[in-house]
């Protein structure tokens, strides 16, 4: 009898979670012991990116890296590592730079101290993230103007040359929007064509209860895998923000001071009914994730209870979110036994 999803998704696809620093050093033993049973691949939400791994150009942090990667070892996971060429947290080092030669130098000290330290631990990577516009242009970044518009194959290839079995993605969000999807699509066409690697596209899953539709969704998944690489769904949450009066239900009986309803502290407990709507939302994509398995690697999480999500900060400090599987007591929510039921039924 299967006992967490990594169980009851082994003949599908990897699921995954986001962890943070916490989780890493597994402070909270009840929490580890369920992302232990309920994951078989985890991403650092942070640790891994410029700003924390490589400060400085001469500092590296491996501390808390090491240990997600010993925490994966130990209980026989995936770890997708987090992200070598990002335009945000990025260190400040990368900013500086004019010249394309140092650039260069630059960069390929940063993924082979980093790809090289894990060879053979950390299976994927997010080489690139988030290097295209809403409208499928390429970003404006440090990396673009400095070393012009190839620079992603540039990167790409260092990392292959590092540690030539590691898969390689290039993850980013709305990537179900149509015109982000043809600049995507483009982007890895013209790796694909100057001989450069690419094993992957990670399609962020910040998405809500609406939106994106499944239609996009599908279709999206559907023109990534004729591609030929790998599509995995990275990031996925759910946002969900009830209005003061979703809690006048039975079961709480809240009093809301502010006019504004976002900026409220709202209870642990979101109202069944709208529970029901998220665990339909979670219900509908992963039929689609089933439907699709045949080219979807991997689906993470991003994070692993309510409580600890980027969402409830976002875009406003303090907003309370319930976009995940388990809620801030890490208790199953109905999202969770949605999906699970999917296969119960098959
Ligand atoms: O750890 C410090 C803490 O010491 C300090 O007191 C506090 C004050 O602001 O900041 C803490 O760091 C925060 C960090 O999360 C850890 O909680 C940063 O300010 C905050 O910016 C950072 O946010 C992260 C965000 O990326 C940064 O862009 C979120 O946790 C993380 O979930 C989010 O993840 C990104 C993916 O990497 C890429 N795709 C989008 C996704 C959501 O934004």
């Amino acid at each position: 009898k299967p006992e967490g999803l990594r169980d009851v998704f082994k003949d599908n696809f990897l699921i995954g979670a986001a962890l943070n620093v916490n989780q890493i050093l597994e402070k909270d033993s009840v929490q580890s012991a369920l992302i232990a049973s309920e994951f078989n691949s985890v991403t650092p939400e942070n640790v891994m990116k410029s700003m924390l791994i490589h400060p400085q150009k001469d500092t590296f942090n491996f501390e808390i890296p090491d240990k997600l990667v010993a925490l994966a070892e130990k209980n026989d996971m995936h770890v997708q590592g987090h992200t070598l060429v990002w335009h945000s947290q990025l260190s400040p080092f990368f900013k500086e730079i004019t010249d394309s030669t140092e650039m260069v130098e630059v960069l390929t000290n940063h993924i082979n101290t980093i790809v090289g330290r894990y060879k053979g631990k950390i299976d994927a990577w997010d080489v690139v993230n988030e290097a295209l516009n809403d409208d499928g242009t390429l970003r404006k970044t440090v990396f673009l103007d400095v070393l012009g518009e190839d620079y992603l194959s540039l990167v790409f290839k260092i990392a292959e040359k590092v540690d030539p079995n590691v898969e390689l993605y290039y993850n980013d969000y709305s990537m179900t929007n149509p015109s982000k999807r043809a600049g995507a699509i483009k982007m890895i066409k013209r790796m694909q064509e100057l001989g450069t690697k690419v094993n992957g596209i990670g399609m962020q899953g910040h998405w809500d209860l609406d939106t994106p539709s499944l239609e996009e969704i599908e279709k999206s998944i559907v023109d990534y895998a004729d591609l030929g690489i790998k599509v995995a769904i990275t990031e996925l949450d759910v946002s969900v923000i009830p209005m003061p009066w979703d809690f006048t239900g039975a079961d709480v009986n809240v009093k809301f001071e502010s006019g504004d309803a976002t900026m409220n502290p709202y209870p642990n407990k979101l109202p069944d009914s709208i529970q029901v709507k998220l665990a339909n939302r979670y219900a509908d994509i992963f039929k689609l994730f089933l439907k699709h398995q045949d080219k979807i690697s991997r689906v993470t999480l991003w994070g692993v209870n309510d409580g600890e999500s980027w969402k409830n900060d976002w875009p406003i400090n303090g907003r309370t979110n319930y976009p995940l599987l388990f809620d801030r007591n890490n208790g199953k929510k109905k999202a969770y036994y949605s999906i699970v039921n999917l296969k119960a039924d098959s």
